[in-house]
């Protein structure tokens, strides 16, 4: 733990933080790092086992830790309610919600990627952020400091091939999120609201087999960096939290290159990734076009 440990324990002793998507990756970090932080601790996932195993690891480290864990799809509306009551019952208060749970989208151009599909990587990733943000609001209101926490993606900044569905729902999450954000100053203003940007964190969130070569080039930092990172900035107020591989230069680049130059840049990434031939072959009803050597959209 690095040397603001100290004023970072300080902080969060004693606040209860609830982390979605506890069971792996950037959620599983989070958890360790505010149960080492003192924090008393609510968390979910849709995956018992992996829930199961976390609260074991925890409970080993720090017995005297309180945590309330509980199965929850966050896309199901309804139990979120459940759900918010049962932890602040058991854990006294809820002072930091932090929605990350999230699913890979299809890893398919738009004309390719299955309807099916993107119905599920909205409800999971766009929905049950606004399920969890809207449901806890009224306990995060109630504080004297809270915090609102809602991870996006540096595809909720810059759009390549192959990630309309994820981008969809991630670019939706900072919509969201802003909005929300500029409403909660005007009536809540103790309440911060933060939007992550991670950039390739080394997590099993590219469960698919086309996926593999992207988590080999991209996916690099530790889960736990961005962590720490992470609580750092919600003592610090820092409103937009980048942080990852390739996050700060995805967020620069977003910021001053035109649509035109982004498109082209992104384009350009898939080289090596193993997705070049979905722009070879024909996709069911959409014929690709080979374009011709020296021809652009302009001309
Ligand atoms: N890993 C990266 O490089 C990266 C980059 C940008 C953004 N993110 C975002 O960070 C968040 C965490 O992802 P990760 O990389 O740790 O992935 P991960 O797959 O390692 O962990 C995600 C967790 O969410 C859980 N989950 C999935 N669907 C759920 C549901 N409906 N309800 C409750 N829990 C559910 C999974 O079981 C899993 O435990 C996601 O929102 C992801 O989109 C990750």
């Amino acid at each position: 733990m690095p040397s603001q440990s100290s004023s970072l324990s300080t902080f969060f002793t004693n606040k209860t933080v609830l982390v979605t998507g506890a069971g792996s990756g950037i959620g599983e970090a989070l958890a360790l790092v505010f149960a080492e932080l003192g924090s008393k601790l609510a968390l979910c996932d849709i995956d018992e086992a992996a829930l199961i195993s976390l609260v074991e690891k925890l409970k080993a480290t720090h017995p005297k830790l309180i945590v309330y864990s509980c199965v929850l799809d966050v896309s199901n509306k309804d139990d979120w309610h459940s759900y918010l009551a049962a932890a602040d019952n058991h854990c006294g208060q809820i002072d930091v919600v932090i929605n990350n749970a999230g699913i890979e989208g299809s890893a398919q151009p738009a004309w390719a990627s299955d309807d099916a599909l993107l119905h599920r990587v909205m409800n999971v990733n766009f929905y049950g952020m606004v399920y969890g943000s809207k449901a806890a609001l009224p306990y995060l209101c109630k504080r004297p400091w809270a915090a609102l926490v809602n991870v996006s993606s540096v595809f909720g900044m810059i759009a390549p091939p192959n990630t309309a569905d994820y981008c969809a729902s991630k670019f939706a999450i900072r919509g969201y999120t802003e909005a929300l954000r500029a409403e909660l100053e005007l009536v809540y203003p103790q309440v911060q609201v933060h939007l992550v940007h991670p950039g390739g964190i080394n997590t099993n969130i590219t469960r698919l087999e086309k996926s593999q070569k992207f988590k080999e080039l991209f996916l690099k930092t530790e889960p736990r960096e961005i962590a720490l990172h992470i609580a750092t900035s919600i003592m610090r107020n820092k409103a937009r939290i980048v942080f990852g591989n390739q996050a700060n230069r995805a967020h620069i680049a977003s910021r001053i290159l035109p649509l035109k130059w982004l498109s082209k840049l992104a384009g350009r990434e898939i080289k090596g990734m193993g997705m070049e031939d979905d722009y070879r072959t024909d996709h069911d009803g959409f014929t690709i076009r080979k374009i011709e050597k020296n021809e652009t959209r302009d001309n």
